[in-house]
């Protein structure tokens, strides 16, 4: 590696934040700017693809001149543009891909594209400057739940995915079948601190031979059986009760299965990354099953688990110092998969 700094310019826009940081060598962020769309989307109760990407091409030069202005750096200074091409919504993440690419021809700088999964677990390197690969992490987002077997920088096994429902996306489906509306994850948090999480005794689903996979449309389908069985025998139905055993159901089976992965790969790092993972319950579940099994617990500042441009521009310097490159063709993959080279 170089003594030279390498300055990163990265850009996030898969889902409904628009997002622009400036990243040193990896782990030094010297701006992490964020355009959050959720009180738009709240209108409507979830994130609404084509309002999305519209608000994205409203926002992005703005976050990007935010970005270069807090982090004292000018275009004429950045190494690579780091952006996130996939997963995600493909109009959303298109204004992303083609501004990275409009910048990239302008100033002839070299153009790096990014998992955003990818970019999830890398959050964890900004705030952990000795955290190196190998560990155990488990992602869980509003459109993912991966347990990953992170072997190098940029070098992933997927020992676990959902079948079904993400894991926020269970929160989000909850929280509006109880009322909380949009977005799900922090109500269902907030309501569930009130609540007990043994009031009612949800499922902890487990896929039948695959004990790394997740399932959660059965506990969401739960809720709404026990929340329909209370209105017909006209029971009244305590939100708190409901959203503490709902969060304690997810949290067990996320716990469950990550720590067996734990000891059956012998990991002695685990880290947690994604919007979900800045739950305080999830967090101190995670810290006390680590602990119990002497295995470094790490995770990122609730800032840096949600969408962020930060983490996509750490995940995009490792690309660019392994030499990695995406040309003017890169495009947008919607349905990417962790692992695919581009
Ligand atoms: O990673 P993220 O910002 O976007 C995606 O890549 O999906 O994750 C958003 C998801 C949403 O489903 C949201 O409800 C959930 O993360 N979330 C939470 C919390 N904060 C956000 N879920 C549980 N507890 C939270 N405190
Ligand atoms: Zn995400």
């Amino acid at each position: 590696m170089s003594d030279r700094e390498i300055k990163i310019l990265a850009i996030e826009s898969s889902c409904d934040e628009t997002a622009a940081a400036v990243v040193v060598n990896g782990r030094d962020v010297r701006s992490n700017a964020i355009s959050s769309q959720i009180a738009l989307h709240t209108l409507y109760g979830g994130v609404v693809p084509e309002i999305a990407s519209r608000k994205h091409i409203e926002k992005i030069n703005q976050v990007i001149t935010q970005a270069l202005a807090e982090a004292d750096a000018s275009l004429d200074e950045i190494d690579a543009i780091g952006v996130t091409y996939g997963p995600g919504l493909v109009g959303a993440l298109l204004v992303g891909v083609a501004e990275a690419k409009a910048i990239s021809f302008a100033k002839q700088i070299p153009l790096v594209g990014v998992h955003h999964i990818e970019g999830h677990i890398s959050a964890n390197y900004i705030e952990n400057r000795e955290l190196e690969p190998p560990f155990l992490c488990l992602v869980v987002s509003g459109g993912h739940t991966h347990l990953v077997k992170v072997l190098d920088y940029g070098v992933y096994e997927v020992l676990g995915k959902t079948r079904d429902d993400a894991a926020g996306e269970a929160f989000d489906k909850v929280a509006r079948a109880i009322g909380l509306g949009y977005p799900g994850g922090p109500k269902i948090e907030k309501a569930a601190a009130e609540g007990d999480p043994h009031a009612v005794e949800f499922p902890r689903s487990k896929v039948a031979g695959s004990p790394y996979d997740f399932s959660f449309s059965g506990l969401k389908s739960a809720v709404l059986n026990y929340l329909n069985g209370c209105r017909m025998k006209g029971i009244p139905i305590v939100q708190a009760d409901v959203a503490a055993s709902f969060q304690k159901a997810v949290t067990d089976v996320l716990i469950g299965n990550a720590m067996r992965a734990v000891e059956e790969c012998g990991a002695d790092k685990f880290a947690l990354a994604g919007g979900v993972a800045s739950n305080g319950a999830l967090r101190e579940g995670f810290r006390r099953a680590c602990e119990e099994r002497g295995v470094a617990f790490y995770r990122p500042s609730p800032i840096l688990c949600t969408d962020n441009a930060a983490m996509i521009g750490t995940a995009a310097y490792y690309d660019y110092i392994a030499g990695k490159r995406a040309g003017l063709d890169l495009n947008a993959v919607p349905n990417l998969k962790l692992g695919e080279s581009r």
